[in-house]
């Protein structure tokens, strides 16, 4: 695969309702290396992929998807709310965006939402099923809940971390080694600073930067020889990268 992998935010999100099949399926066709999303767990321990805590902003229901069940949560339309043409989309579990990737040879990162509220076992679930699909090796769980990074290494040392951060650390590298994870997903901004990216290679951290949307952040970003870029227009990042010449 060429370098940086393009992941696809939400999947195609830019384009279609983010986290939906719609989404995915647009990811899928504009040829994305892999595809991001968020998961979250119902009140009867279905794991479910949507951004928000609540289902308010994406679909036409209102709530916290802890006090859902699956059945419930699967009975709203989260399309609409994007555009007319987008409704009948579900919120998906996190089994069937395995199964529509199963096949294919690309990357799945997986963000826990565990955080502010936190689902009990989310890490075992989530590493149960990439298992069940032998995915071990094409996923990465990233969050901002570090504990929970933590816990999926104590879980299965196998599956590839990444810390999700915002803030412009100091040697973060130092940071990412003391919980074992295997990349930093930083806001793109902090791969400006020119040591950053260096000290991070030096030291074997992987870097997937989010999210990169604007052109000339894209080229730059790519230019750095990152390990992938999340971006929600993964058609305008293939396209840079593939001018440039990525390697
Ligand atoms: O994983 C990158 C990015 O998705 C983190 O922020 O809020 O879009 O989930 P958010
Ligand atoms: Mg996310």
């Amino acid at each position: 695969m060429k370098r940086p992998l393009i992941i696809a935010h939400r999947g195609a999100s830019a384009y279609a309702p983010e986290n939906t099949m719609a989404s995915f399926l647009k990811a899928i066709d504009m040829k994305s290396d892999g595809i991001e999303l968020d998961v979250h767990m119902t009140k009867d321990k279905a794991l479910v992929v949507c951004h928000d805590e609540r289902v308010d902003r994406t679909t036409n229901g209102k709530g916290f998807i802890k006090d859902f069940s699956l059945n419930e949560i699967k009975s709203l339309d989260a399309g609409s709310w994007f555009g007319s043409e987008f409704k009948g989309e579900r919120i998906l579990e996190l089994e069937e965006v395995i199964n529509l990737i199963k096949d294919s040879n690309m990357m799945l990162n997986i963000e826990l939402k565990n955080a502010p509220i936190l689902y009990e076992g989310i890490e075992e679930k989530v590493i149960d099923i990439i298992s069940s699909y032998k995915m071990e090796d094409r996923v990465i769980i990233s969050s901002f809940n570090h504990y929970s990074l933590i816990q999926v290494k104590r879980i299965n040392p196998r599956i590839k971390t990444g810390a999700l951060y915002m803030a412009g650390l100091v040697e973060p590298w130092v940071y990412a080694k003391s919980i074992k994870a295997d990349a930093l997903h930083p806001l793109f901004y902090n791969l400006l600073v020119p040591e950053f990216v260096k000290g991070c290679f030096e030291n074997g951290i992987m870097l997937n930067p989010f999210t990169v949307d604007d052109e000339r952040y894209i080229a730059a970003i790519i230019n750095l020889k990152v390990n992938g870029i999340i971006t929600n227009y993964p058609d305008r990042a293939i396209k840079i990268r593939d001018n440039l010449g990525g390697v």
